[in-house]
This record gives structure tokens, sequence and C-alpha cells, in this order.
């Protein structure tokens, strides 16, 4: 084979298709039903903006991101995540006249150079959801309310939801120092990764899968957090039981980007192994401040639309086909005109139509229709033209009935409610 694609990239197509309409409109359902508009940003973006938000110390920005000069000598980046690209939006076309809270989704490819195995990709998509405007944790509680109703509604039940707080510019350098101390004394038993983000990034040891041990037993941020952060924390907690949205805690949820304070949630898939994150998110109260704009309180989640439809499959959820040929117009003989309007008057009544455009005979004719999977095959022949007939074929049954030309459309959208 001459050209392959690129590792760690798919193409998607037929059967699988369905399953992206399905996250995409449930995204666009659920969207709607909290006032979320769309926005569509550029997949390339300046190298700068993502060193600075995502943070240069994360593993994103030391090793992931897809990043090269432009002919006009420009450092370019393929977007690996999409908060960074809609705060640069935000700050760009000033949003921020237009008073707050807004609201925001998108749906989009990301690139990130990981190594590729079950639900990890280098290009994936994500569908995000960004709330510009609110410190309250109100609006914390409504993102993840969000989250869980749009999972629910791509048919997943199998999910739980992990919350922390990380706290806030005041009180988590007395929860690093705490985590410093900490593992200052379990050194040598951390991965060396992790031994260089002792000094770079202490919370991300939290993650390391080397020695779980170690990190369940460290401080917990949430013991360290200010009067205020704390309030903000349980008022979250309280406002998510009154939504009946279940939750767990857990203390070693620290996210893998520097943009996040307070609350940072996870929400995980049973059957999915060891990149069990479907969606992920927070606040961001200090980015946009931070990358030249005003002081807006933000946050929001992203979910990985390839690992909703590994969870999809493994939960066995039943989807609706993206395309159901409904009908095959069949011709043979000099029968073109009447056929192609049949076509066109089924259209016009929303039915799916397929037309031959092949000029095969009739037997390869109903054997494309039955590969399309038609429901119906409209037969148009000269003989049975002759006396005003076509045979509209059930495609399941075999069975043929002799239709009178005038009445093919109301025979058709009756056999299709009977079949549908
Ligand atoms: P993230 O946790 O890096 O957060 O990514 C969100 C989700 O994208 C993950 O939970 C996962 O489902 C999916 N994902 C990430 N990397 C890959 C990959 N290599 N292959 C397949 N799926 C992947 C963010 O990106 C933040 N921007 C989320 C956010 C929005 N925070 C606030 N607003």
């Amino acid at each position: 084979m001459k050209y392959a694609r690129i590792k760690g990239t798919n193409d998607i197509y037929g059967d699988e298709i369905s399953y992206w309409y399905t996250i995409e409109e449930s995204a666009k359902k659920v969207a709607k039903l909290y006032g979320y508009g769309e926005i569509r940003t550029p997949i390339i973006e300046p190298t700068e903006l993502f060193i600075r938000s995502v943070g240069e110390e994360t593993d994103i920005v030391q090793k992931e991101m897809y990043t090269f000069e432009d002919k006009g000598g420009r450092s370019i980046t393929l977007r690996p995540e999409g908060t960074a690209p809609v705060v640069r939006a935000f700050i760009e076309n000033s949003f921020v006249n237009k008073g707050f809270p807004q609201r925001y989704f998108y749906i989009g490819p990301m690139f990130r150079y990981e190594r590729p195995q079950k639900g990890r990709q280098r290009q994936f998509h994500q569908v995000g959801f960004e709330l510009f405007g609110s410190e309250s944790p109100l609006a914390d509680a409504e993102i993840i309310h969000l989250a869980v109703k749009l999972i629910k509604e791509i048919g997943l039940s199998k999910f739980k939801v992990v919350i922390n707080s990380i706290g806030c510019e005041k009180c988590r350098p007395k929860y690093r120092d705490a985590l410093k101390q900490y593992y200052a004394k379990h050194i040598d038993e951390v991965c060396d990764d992790c031994k260089r983000r002792y000094d770079t990034n202490i919370l991300r040891l939290l993650d390391c899968k080397v020695d779980m041990e170690i990190a369940n037993k460290a401080p917990k941020s949430t013991d360290y957090l200010c009067g205020e952060c704390k309030e903000h924390y349980e008022n979250l907690k309280k406002h998510l039981k009154m939504l009946d949205v279940e939750f767990e805690e857990d203390h070693k949820l620290v996210r893998g980007l520097d943009y996040y304070n307070r609350t940072v949630f996870e929400i995980r898939h049973e059957l999915l192994g060891a990149q069990s994150a479907i969606a992920g998110g927070g606040r961001y109260d200090k980015l946009i401040e931070m990358m030249g704009g005003q002081s807006v309180p933000a946050l929001g989640f992203a979910m990985g639309m390839e690992r909703l439809i590994i969870a999809m499959k493994a939960e066995g959820v039943k989807i609706e086909p993206a395309l159901v040929n409904h009908v095959y117009i069949a011709h043979v003989g000099d029968v073109v005109e009447t056929a192609l309007k049949i076509a066109e008057d089924l259209r016009r009544q929303n039915i799916t139509v397929v037309m031959d455009v092949m000029d095969r005979g009739l037997r390869a004719q109903l054997k494309h229709a039955d590969r399309i999977g038609a429901l119906l095959t409209v037969i148009v022949g000269e003989n049975e033209l002759a006396e005003d007939i076509v045979i509209v074929k059930d495609m399941e049954s075999g069975e043929d009935s002799r239709v009178d030309i005038n009445f093919v459309v109301d025979f058709v959208l009756d056999k299709l409610n009977e079949i549908l």
C-alpha cells in the first residue's frame, strides 16, 4: 500500500458514522436545552497560546503538541484542546462587552502526539462546553449536571462522576508545601517523570501510576482549602445533591492542564479500562486575565467522542442508523422521465430515494437495492407503464404490488409507515 493514514488517526465511515451523529445530535440538543451557542475556532493556533494556557510543564506542552513552522516562519500548533482557543476568541472578539454569563459549546478534532492505544488517539474529537462570567458554585453544578445529562442522552449509564477542589492561588501554596514535604520522603519510590515534576508540578505526582498507595496516603487538597474555596466546594456538593447528580470525591484528581482552580471533575466509564475518562473539566478563573483579557471567572468541560463510542459499544447502546435508503428506483427501457418524476415526487415527501444511474439490467439493479438496504424498490418498466402501472417490491418479504402510477407516493408512504 502506497499511502496509509497517520498512526493514531482514523477514517470514519459507514455504520460507524451513526455513532458520531448520535453524539453530535445529543450535544446540540442538550446545548439548546441549557442555552449554549456553538463556537467554531480554527484548528491551527499560535503555539504560544497553548504554552501559556495549558502550561509549560504539562505533558501536553512538553511532549504532545503537533507544532510546525509555517511558510511565514510563525510557530503554529494543531490545537491539543479546545479551551485555550475559545478563551483566545473570547478576548480577541471582545465578548466581554456582551454581558455575563455567556455559554458556548464546540465539537471538533484535537491533536496530541500520545502513544496510541484503545481510547487514545493522536487525532481525536471533543465536544466541549464553556461558561464565562460566573463565580457561583451554581455554575459548576450546571456544568457537571449538563455533562451527566449529555452522557445519559447518548444512552450511557455505567459511569461515575468524580470531583475535587484544588483551591485557589491563596490556599494552593500551602497545599503544595504539604505535598512537597510528604513526597520528599517518597521520592525514591516514584517514577522518573514524577521525580522531575517534584520541582515543576508537584500536584501531578498524585497521578503517578507507578505506586498508587503513595498518592492514596498523600495530603488532601480539600484539607487545605481557604474559607472561600471550602464554602464554594461545599455549596457545589449541595447543589449537585439537589440536582440528583451522584458523585464521588477523589483527592487524587488534579487534572493534567495548569489552568484549573477550585473545582475539577472527571466522568469515568466502568467498561473502558486504562483510558476511562470520558469527560474532564473544571474552573479556570484566572485564565482569561492571564491571557491578556479582563478578570472573568470561567469553567467548562470536554468529552472525548472516540471514548464515548467505545463506551456505547461496550454498553450495547442502540442507535439510529445515520442513513436508511427508503426507496430504490429501478428502471428498464425508455422510462427515465417517469422514473425521475417518481423519484422527485417521493423526495418531496422527505423519503430517501436512490435512483439507478448505471444503466444496468433489472437483476443487477435489484441486487444493488438489496446491498444498500433499500426497504422498497419501485420498478418502472415499459410494459407496466403502458398500463399506467409500476411495481413496488417489499425488499424484506419479496412481495410485489402493482400500483397505479397516480398513487405511487401514497402507496409508498403507507408501506413505509407499516415497515418503520
Ligand atoms: P482533557 O481531560 O485533556 O481536558 O480532555 C477531555 C477529554 O478528551 C478526556 O476526558 C478524554 O475523553 C478525551 N481525550 C483526551 N485526550 C485524548 C486522546 N489522546 N485520545 C482520545 N480521547 C482523548 C481538556 O481538553 C480540557 N480542555 C477540558 C475543559 C474544557 N476544561 C475546561 N473546559
